[in-house]
């Protein structure tokens, strides 16, 4: 009813989503808009040559397959039986239903930031494209009441992966995505930051024990009390815990979430005293040692004030401007190379102690240090342990950092 008032009105917002779903219906160039987790490409995932444009834009592998985005059960009731409404004899077509097991999680977490990964029939109105051949496909519906309008609009269900060029941190506000896809796309519907700030997590339910594809919004611990979840496995690997297995979620194996700036990750049992000397140690080294560096603290950290003294950060520190805020930048006094001559300073990057704020800004805070120049980025990450939106931040740090960059 609000949506139909606000479109009889031709508010602005009402025009702009419906300008972003006449170009969904009609366009290749996929649309980016936001949803809770973070920023999404989409395009109408029953067309092959508008989900192809996806991979096209953002440049993504084609054997990563994309999350399909519904603004109701009622639509993926519809894609799971595309001919129950067209049965002309109006014989009752056996109905495709969503397994049982999913219930409690749809019931507790949808919308939001949960995919579930459900099978694929042969008669799937979905681009072949969307599932890059598996014979399932991942879907949820969104929490963002933007992402929910334009779908509705559209009237499609839409593919969407991240909105970040393949390969780099996926986007948290509209800045971001047009930072990597200028050019490339015609639209982004902007709606703010991102509020959780991480990627939806990914849960199959259709293996036995039920198995978690990728940390995410939704924490392991809130799954695992659902009813048929008690079990659930960990399927991803990201050198947390010894699974052998190879990733089971395909995006999972490539290169992600990576600046341009190398990322040095500190796991939370790290010595003070062990970050200071292999800092110091980085920054003696003449390929580092010219160079600017950044910091992303969370919690315990004072390498800034163990590089330069307390009285040298009050006198030369200054605020970072925009687009980076929450950044002191100080002069680094490590001895001088004489390699380049460029100014040694350290930007350094407090992300706040909670797992909800560091998610929220870890995106942001890669980004924004590599709008600053910095050619090394030294993390505090945290633990695991600490469930919910903590496994997800390591796991995206884990990857920006590679696994010879942990320290
Ligand atoms: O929060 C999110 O999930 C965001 C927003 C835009 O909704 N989307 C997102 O999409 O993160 P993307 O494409 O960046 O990541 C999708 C992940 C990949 O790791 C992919 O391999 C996995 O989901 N995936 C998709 N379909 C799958 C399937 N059928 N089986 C296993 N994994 C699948
Ligand atoms: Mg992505």
């Amino acid at each position: 009813e609000w949506w139909a008032k606000e479109r009889s009105q031709q508010t602005p917002e009402s025009k702009a989503i419906e300008e972003a779903a006449e170009l969904l219906r009609s366009s290749d160039l996929p649309v980016a808009f936001p949803t809770e987790t973070v920023y999404g490409l989409g395009a109408d995932a029953t067309r092959s040559s508008s989900v192809q444009g996806i991979y096209r834009a953002k440049q993504r592998p084609s054997d990563n397959p994309l999350i399909v985005h519904i603004d109701s059960l009622d639509m993926l009731e519809r894609l799971l039986n595309p001919t129950l409404r067209s049965s002309p004899t109006g014989t009752k077509t056996p109905s495709i239903s969503i397994p049982p097991i999913y219930k409690p999680l749809i019931d507790k977490f949808w919308p939001g930031a949960l995919t579930i990964i459900l099978p694929n029939s042969s008669g799937s109105p979905l681009a072949p494209e969307v599932t890059s051949k598996l014979t399932t496909f991942g879907v949820r519906m969104p929490s963002s009441p933007l992402a929910r309008l334009l779908i509705h609009a559209t009237d499609r269900p839409l593919a969407a992966p991240s909105a970040n060029a393949s390969t780099k941190p996926s986007p948290t506000t509209a800045q971001h995505v047009y930072h990597d896809l200028q050019g490339r796309i015609d639209l982004i519907l902007d709606g703010g930051a991102s509020g959780v700030g991480v990627e939806s997590t990914v849960v199959d339910g259709l293996c036995d024990p039920p198995a978690i594809l990728r940390p995410g919004g939704i924490g392991i611990d809130e799954i695992r009390k659902c009813e048929g979840w008690e079990t659930v496995a960990v399927g991803y690997k990201d050198g947390s815990l010894d699974v052998k297995e190879v990733p089971r979620a395909p995006g999972m194996k490539y290169r992600h979430y990576s600046p341009k700036a190398r990322v040095v990750l500190f796991e939370p049992s790290s010595s003070q005293a062990g970050v200071v000397k292999h800092v110091k140690a980085d920054l003696k080294d003449t390929a580092i040692g010219a160079h600017n560096i950044g910091i992303i603290r969370t919690r315990n950290w004072k390498l800034g004030l163990e590089l330069a003294s307390e009285d040298q950060i009050a006198k030369t520190s200054s605020p970072v401007p925009s687009p980076v805020e929450n950044v002191i930048s100080f002069p680094v006094p490590v001895p001088d190379t004489g390699s380049n001559g460029r100014a040694k300073m350290a930007y350094d990057y407090h992300l706040g102690s909670d797992a909800v704020s560091i998610a929220h800004g870890l995106f942001a805070a890669l980004r924004g240090l590599d709008e600053l120049d910095v050619d090394v980025i030294y993390v505090e990450g945290v633990p695991d342990s600490e469930g919910d939106l903590a496994a997800a931040v390591m796991n995206r740090l884990r990857k920006a950092a590679g696994a010879e960059l942990r320290v």
